[in-house]
């Protein structure tokens, strides 16, 4: 792989350009530990670190982490709470060091039902990281994949309402196209750690052709090694879209635009 002059690392063709993580396990690394739920969320942080600095190394371009999901409001009060605070904590200490490494970040999610001074904070970040480009970091903060698909749904209702778009023009770019992230390329690799085998509501749409892994590794132990692993074993598959290997071997197939970002 290539170096720049900052030593970065090049992408590649094999480097995956959207990386989404469900960054789960951070319950069990603490009671492993004899420790409250929670100090396995504050741990989980330093993982949040090491894997958007391995990103930027990488080449990767856009890292969606999935922080806090529709139905972890079914947490106790208190865990919420604590989640919540380290939002708050984590946008005050990491968001200059994120601006001064170029990186933009972005909240996706229904963040109305967010406290209010967390809204605030999230806004101001996203403003001050608006110009950047070296990796775009999504973090989902009452986001659920469903909710995502409904919302796009209502806004095209309301075109359709509004005499602005017939029905019959809605396919599925249309659709996408009010997704939460319509500016950006799909996932590319999907990640689970700790574990279980599910998808729990995340990126749904987005990630129907993504390739999913599945790590045991709990996220606190996450570090830019088992990161390093998940994008080794990406880069080993390969992705067909539907083409026979054949058709992908010889080069012959594209997709459309909209597909690929
Ligand atoms: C799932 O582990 C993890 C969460 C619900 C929260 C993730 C939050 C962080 C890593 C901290 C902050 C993140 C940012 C972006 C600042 P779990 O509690 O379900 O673990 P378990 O399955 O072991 O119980």
């Amino acid at each position: 792989m290539d170096t720049d002059s900052d030593g970065a690392l090049q992408r590649n063709q094999r480097t995956p350009r959207h990386v989404a993580i469900i960054m789960d396990g951070n319950g069990r690394w603490a009671r492993q530990r004899g420790l409250p739920r929670t100090a396995g969320h504050r741990e989980g942080v330093k993982s949040v670190r090491a894997v958007v600095e391995e990103s930027i190394r990488r080449g990767v371009e856009i890292l969606t982490l999935f922080a806090f999901s529709s139905e972890n409001w079914r947490r106790p009060r208190s865990e919420v709470n604590v989640l919540m605070e380290l939002f708050m904590s984590a946008l005050r200490s990491e968001t200059r060091r994120l601006h001064d490494n170029q990186v933009r970040l972005r909240v996706i999610g229904e963040r109305s039902a967010l406290p209010g001074k967390l809204q605030r904070r999230i806004a101001e970040a996203e403003a001050l990281t608006a110009a950047n480009t070296r990796l775009h970091l999504q973090v989902a903060a009452n986001y659920g994949g469903r909710w995502d698909i409904v919302q796009a749904t209502r806004r095209l209702a309301a075109e359709v309402q509004a005499g602005r778009l017939d029905p019959s023009q809605i396919d599925e770019y249309c659709l996408a196209r009010h997704l939460s992230f319509p500016d950006l390329p799909e996932p590319d690799l999907f990640i689970r750690t700790g574990g279980e085998k599910r998808l729990s509501n995340f990126v749904l749409w987005q990630a129907a052709y993504a390739e999913l892994y599945f790590t045991d590794v709990l996220w606190p132990d996450f570090d830019a090694a088992a990161y390093n692993q998940a994008l080794e074993d990406y880069a080993r598959r390969q992705r067909r879209f539907g083409y026979t290997g054949e058709q992908i071997e010889s080069g012959l197939w594209s997709l459309p635009d909209v597909c690929v970002g």
